[in-house]
């Protein structure tokens, strides 16, 4: 079942007398609880398709299409937890503004990310890949049923990004939220996703779009770096950006 329909989408931006074309003629949709990735250089509009999506802005032209009521969870490359907030208030944030405010949800989603222990303290206590993982915990206090990361473990180092993934796809299969992730990371696109949209430099637009192979969607995203249809993948999506001059 399509749980999204984007369709011919185009964004400009108008600042002072000039227009910059962010997104031009962009077409995807995306099924219930799939994993969709964005690949694309920098300035492509990525950002700004996943704040189109959010409602955040309105195309310039264009359609989005929802199946159904949606309730969106925006997760950030930043973890933007307040410091002065406990981490139990950190999670509960969400929670909160949307006045649903549930003590159980909070210390569900703790118990279950083994972060209960941090409940009564600060995020700088917290390591950055602690902190990351408040940050989804928080986006998913208000079960969203579209999530939408942005760079969310670019800012982590190797080890921590690649035990992140691991427990990120394995949460969200478990709640089997419909998300789109962007990325820079051709290897994290591909262990995460059941699809990848290559977008083209500014004026972003959709280049091509892969579908991982069964064989690499059944293995966590640690071990799927080890399948040969892995190693193949990556060869033709790296050729793809290349000619792009990603
Ligand atoms: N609020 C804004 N006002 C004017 N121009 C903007 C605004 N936001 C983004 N842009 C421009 O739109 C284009 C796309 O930006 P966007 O942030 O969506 O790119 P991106 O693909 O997310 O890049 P990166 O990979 O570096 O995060 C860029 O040229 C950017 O300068
Ligand atoms: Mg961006």
């Amino acid at each position: 079942m399509t749980f999204l329909d984007v369709k011919n989408v185009t964004h400009h931006f108008f600042k002072e007398q000039q227009v910059a074309t962010a997104l031009e003629n962009v077409n995807f949709s995306v099924g219930a609880g799939e994993f969709v990735s964005f690949l694309g250089p920098s300035g492509c509009g990525k950002s700004t398709l996943l704040s189109l999506l959010a409602g955040l802005l309105t195309p310039t032209a264009g359609e989005i299409q929802f199946a159904g009521d949606v309730e969106i969870g925006y997760m950030l490359q930043q973890d933007f937890l307040f410091p002065w907030k406990t981490i139990e208030e950190n999670v509960a944030l969400g929670l909160t503004l949307l006045k649903r405010e549930n003590h159980d949800i909070v210390d569900e989603l703790l118990e279950q990310f083994e972060l209960a222990h941090t409940k009564k303290l600060y995020p700088p206590q917290l390591s950055g890949g602690m902190r990351q993982r408040i940050a989804l915990a928080r986006t998913l206090a208000v079960k969203p049923t579209l999530l939408l990361l942005d760079e969310p473990f670019s800012a982590l180092d190797f080890r921590s990004k690649l035990s992140l993934e691991n427990f990120v796809s394995e949460t969200l299969k478990q709640f089997s939220t419909t998300t789109i992730l962007v990325t820079h990371d051709i290897s994290e696109a591909i262990a995460m996703s059941d699809k990848v949209f290559i977008f083209s430099a500014r004026p972003g637009t959709i280049l091509k779009s892969f579908i991982i192979p069964q064989e690499i969607r059944e293995l966590t995203p640690f071990d799927a770096r080890n399948a040969p249809a892995f190693q193949v993948l990556f060869q033709e999506i790296w050729e793809e950006l290349d000619t792009d001059e990603y």
